[in-house]
């Protein structure tokens, strides 16, 4: 069996370290995809540095894979060797990304539309899929507003707030809202991000060094002339929840990133709900959009983040990890090519 390399994380809360893993083949229904670029995110570092989620070790993580098919398994359609490609990876050896190449099933890849770069498409698989299943997927795993991508629906006239506007995840979650037609769409961030979130559809940015956390709803309800029905929490913590609770109507909604989040004020009538960012796990809202991304990339519906390449391919990630985790992250998203390992 032919071999490539790997970015191990040999035990739990160990050291990662570049290895030679067998290329395995792919079965029926899957792609092979040598893997060009992957991005880094946050659950990459956490899972090194708390032992969550993998249950096996040796472990390969990484999420967001862009390639070219490298070989087709039995049953597959619409796809040949070479075609460039983009997907979600899983927390599994077999499909993760920090590695040459990996398997995925094929019904959840995208083609690569010309206008983007491999390092851009490698930006927007889990961050692109957390924020449409907070926003799009049918309730209950989703915020409902659109599960099939109809473009006839439409949400003018009504507000929303992203907080953590700035991030990966918050950056697609306001171009979403735009393509849902919301006419407000208020962006929580840092001030030196408003061009680029304006520039991507945020109507309105509150700075984060200006506003605390704690005034952050008083402010969000004095912009628009109605209230707020939905607040996506990229940051996923309990001031960011209990301002996005403050910040919108009774009967409203909050999609949240952190996995456990619930309401904690009870006595009010809002929908808090924990957005599990899987096009695997939410495989039938992820083949629908699998099917649709390419095109709103190539119209520009949906532009990627911005790009920080790293250097060294394999070898470069944990540099990258070290760097998110100490949030000297901003506004981009770090990218490594795993054919560039030495
Ligand atoms: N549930 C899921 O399935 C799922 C999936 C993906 C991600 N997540 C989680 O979602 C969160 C965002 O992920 P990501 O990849 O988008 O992160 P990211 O882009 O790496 O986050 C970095 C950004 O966070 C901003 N930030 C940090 N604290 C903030 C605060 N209190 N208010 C506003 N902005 C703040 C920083 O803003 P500045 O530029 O101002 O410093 C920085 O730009 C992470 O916690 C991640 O683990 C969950």
């Amino acid at each position: 069996m032919s071999q490539q390399k790997a970015l191990i994380l040999e035990k739990a809360k160990g050291e990662f370290i570049v290895s030679a893993v067998p290329i395995l083949k792919p079965g029926p229904g899957q792609l092979s995809i040598k893997v060009i670029a992957t991005a880094l995110n946050p659950v990459d570092w956490k899972i090194q540095a708390w032992d969550f989620i993998v249950q096996k070790y040796p472990a390969i993580l990484g999420i967001d894979i862009a390639g070219d098919v490298e070989e087709v398994g039995d049953g597959v359609q619409g796809f040949s060797k070479g075609d460039k490609v983009f997907c979600q990876g899983y927390f599994s050896n077999e499909m993760a990304s920090f590695q040459q190449y990996t398997l995925i099933p094929a019904d959840i890849v995208g083609k690569i539309p010309s206008n983007i770069s491999y390092a851009q498409a490698a930006t927007i698989p889990l961050a692109l899929t957390t924020a449409a299943i907070g926003l799009l997927h049918a309730q209950p795993g989703g915020g409902g507003l659109n599960p099939t991508f109809d473009p006839k629906i439409n949400f003018s006239g009504q507000s929303a707030i992203v907080v953590g506007g700035g991030t990966s995840v918050g950056q697609y979650a306001i171009q979403l809202l735009k393509f849902l037609g919301y006419s407000t769409i208020i962006a929580y961030a840092s001030a030196r991000h408003t061009d680029m979130l304006t520039s991507i559809g945020a109507t309105h940015v509150i700075d984060r060094a200006k506003v605390p956390i704690d005034s952050l709803a008083e402010s969000a309800k004095n912009i628009g002339s109605v209230p707020i029905t939905i607040a996506y929490n990229a940051v996923g913590d309990k001031d960011s929840r209990a301002a996005c609770t403050d910040a919108i109507v009774e009967g409203g909604q909050i999609a949240d990133v952190d996995p456990e989040a619930k309401n904690d004020a009870p006595e009010n009538e809002k929908r808090v709900f924990p957005i599990m960012g899987s096009s695997h796990i939410h495989r039938e809202f992820g083949r629908i959009l699998w099917k649709n991304l390419p095109n709103l990339l190539q119209e520009g519906k949906i532009v990627p983040n911005q790009v920080e390449k790293l250097p060294n391919g394999l070898a470069g990630i944990d540099e990258g990890l070290q760097k998110m985790k100490a949030n000297k992250v901003s506004g981009v998203k770090l990218v490594a090519f795993p054919q560039e390992t030495a």
